[in-house]
């Protein structure tokens, strides 16, 4: 947990027999800095539980370092007299230097994530380079427009005007655990491709892909205090982050508990914010879906990255003709999937990403038994080592049940039959979040409508967990504000400024 260190410029160095191994650093204005305070914590193997290494925990203090930083980078460095394309140039580099790193990338995600080492390397890091490259074309593309103007009381005048969109600013970037290098581009690329600097802050549990990104942008030339990553906790660098008066916007993926928090701090001068929160997905079999796709469509819905997806497909609506088979087949499903180490290449699912998750999805699902449902599948831990939990699926689940409103971000699944397409698309919407969604059907008239019917901010039709750079992603209702990725997240981090000029 948390341990003291002596401040980082005071200590000794340590003899080599004895040395164990150093804490990692914070990123600030280009320098590998120790935190003000020396204090550092531990991040952890979430497959055995054991320490990985510890990490510097930042605080306030060096918060405001980070924010001075970048507010000198936004204000007088090198950055803001790039041209667009020197920008894109850059971050066109740091996806090279990514892809050539891709294998270390997804070892480093696998160890101190838990997710399969396969997983890692066909989907987090490709992704994360595709963001990078798909940003980097964006640089040189952000512009505003000209449109005529009357001015009905400035009779005979002429005028033109025009807008520009320009950075916002300094931005803090607060991002969670299931995709830590995946959440750091997302993130990280819109707000460099549009010119603004930037404080990133990872989650406590998975800090290690955030630092060694930060290693290769200064590598790819990003000059110093543009970007700064201040590793620590969530209550005391995450809430300095929020509240800090230098910061001009705040982008946040998490619990929506948090998101209320950010809200809330970043109201006191009224930062700019984007939120990425939770979720309930529904996932809807129609009488006339495809079962041999639609099955193992609703298996890697929710098992993906182990249910630890915001957009997880955790609420599966069965048509009533095939509710049985569908729920068996899934269960048939959940029961093949390889429980282990990430780092085996058998592994099909790893472990949750800490104790405290395990603790969470272990309450959530003694709820459910209590209220009633049963498992067809799982609702157990497996063993007694590392974080490890069956993937489950749960019927009898009736609206107002703990496991069908709430987010468990965990392998657990809660299966009910329907009759019309009326009822479902009103079971589906009812519920307090509104991310993603998918429908399964072979008729396309039908996708479009229920599509423009669910009140979310993704509807996936025959696929579930396809994501592209291109394709904006976001929540409807409490599943957030804003759009992350496409030339929707562009908007995140512009402002509109209205030039005019009379002739
Ligand atoms: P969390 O919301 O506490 O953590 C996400 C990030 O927020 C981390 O970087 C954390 O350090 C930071 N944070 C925590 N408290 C903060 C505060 N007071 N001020 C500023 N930053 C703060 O999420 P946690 O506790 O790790 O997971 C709890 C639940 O949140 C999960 O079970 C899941 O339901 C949801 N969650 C949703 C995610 C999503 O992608 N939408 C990702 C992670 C968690
Ligand atoms: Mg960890």
């Amino acid at each position: 947990m948390k341990t003291k260190l002596p401040p980082a410029r005071k200590a000794r160095p340590a003899t080599k027999s004895t040395a164990a191994p150093k804490p990692r650093r914070m990123l600030i204005d280009g320098e590998w800095l120790y935190a003000n305070s020396g204090e550092t914590f531990s991040t952890y193997n979430p497959a055995t539980g054991e320490v990985i290494c510890e990490v510097a925990a930042g605080g306030s203090v060096d918060v405001d370092r980070a924010v001075k930083a970048a507010r000198a980078a936004f204000e007088s460095g090198p950055w803001r007299k790039m041209t667009a394309s020197e920008r894109g140039r850059i971050l066109w580099r740091l996806a090279d230097l990514l892809e050539k790193n891709l294998e270390e990338f997804a070892v480093l995600e696998s160890l101190d994530n838990g997710k399969p080492l396969a997983v890692a390397r066909a989907a987090d890091v490709p992704l994360a380079i595709d963001l990078f490259r798909y940003m980097a074309g964006w640089t040189t593309k952000i512009h505003g427009s000209t449109f005529p103007i009357s001015v009905p009381y400035a009779p005979g005048a002429q005028f033109f005007a025009y807008t520009q969109r320009e950075p916002i600013g300094v931005v803090g970037q607060i991002i969670p655990w299931n995709f830590p290098l995946l959440m750091a581009a997302w993130k990280l690329g819109p707000a460099l491709a549009t010119g603004c600097t930037v404080v990133l802050k990872p989650a406590e549990q998975t800090p290690l892909t955030a630092l060694r990104l930060g290693e290769l942008i200064i590598e790819a030339g990003f000059p110093p205090g543009v970007v700064n990553i201040v590793t620590g906790l969530g209550e005391t660098a995450g809430a300095a982050l929020a509240a800090h008066p230098g910061i001009d916007k705040i982008a946040f993926t998490g619990s929506t508990e948090v998101g209320k928090l950010i809200v809330q701090a970043a109201s006191r001068d009224l930062k700019k914010v984007s939120l990425e929160l939770g979720g309930k997905s529904p996932n809807l079999v129609l009488e006339d879906a495809d079962l041999d796709i639609a099955i193992p469509g609703a298996a890697s819905a929710i098992y993906f990255n182990h249910g630890q997806c915001c957009c997880a497909g955790s609420r599966l609506y069965v048509h009533k003709k095939h509710f049985d088979k569908v729920v068996e087949g899934v269960a048939a499903a959940a029961k093949k999937i390889k429980v282990g180490p990430g780092h085996e290449p058998e592994t099909e699912m790893g472990p949750l990403v800490s104790e405290e998750q395990l603790n969470r999805v272990m309450g959530f699902l003694q709820a459910g038994q209590d209220e009633g449902a049963k498992s067809l599948a799982g609702g157990a831990r497996v063993g007694k080592k590392g974080y490890f939990v069956q993937p489950t699926l749960l019927v009898n689940t009736k609206p107002g049940m703990k496991v069908m409103e709430e987010e468990i971000f965990g392998p657990v699944v809660c299966a009910v039959p329907f009759s019309s397409v009326e009822e479902v698309v009103s079971h589906a919407n009812n519920n307090v979040y509104g991310l993603a969604s998918a429908v399964w059907t072979k008729d396309v008239s039908k996708a479009h409508r229920i599509a423009s019917q669910l009140r979310a901010g993704t509807v996936w039709v025959n696929c579930y967990n396809i994501f592209d750079a291109a394709m904006p992603f976001g929540g409807y209702k409490q599943s957030g504000w804003g759009r992350e990725m496409g030339a929707e997240a562009l908007e995140l981090y512009t402002e509109t400024k209205a030039v005019c000029i009379r002739l």
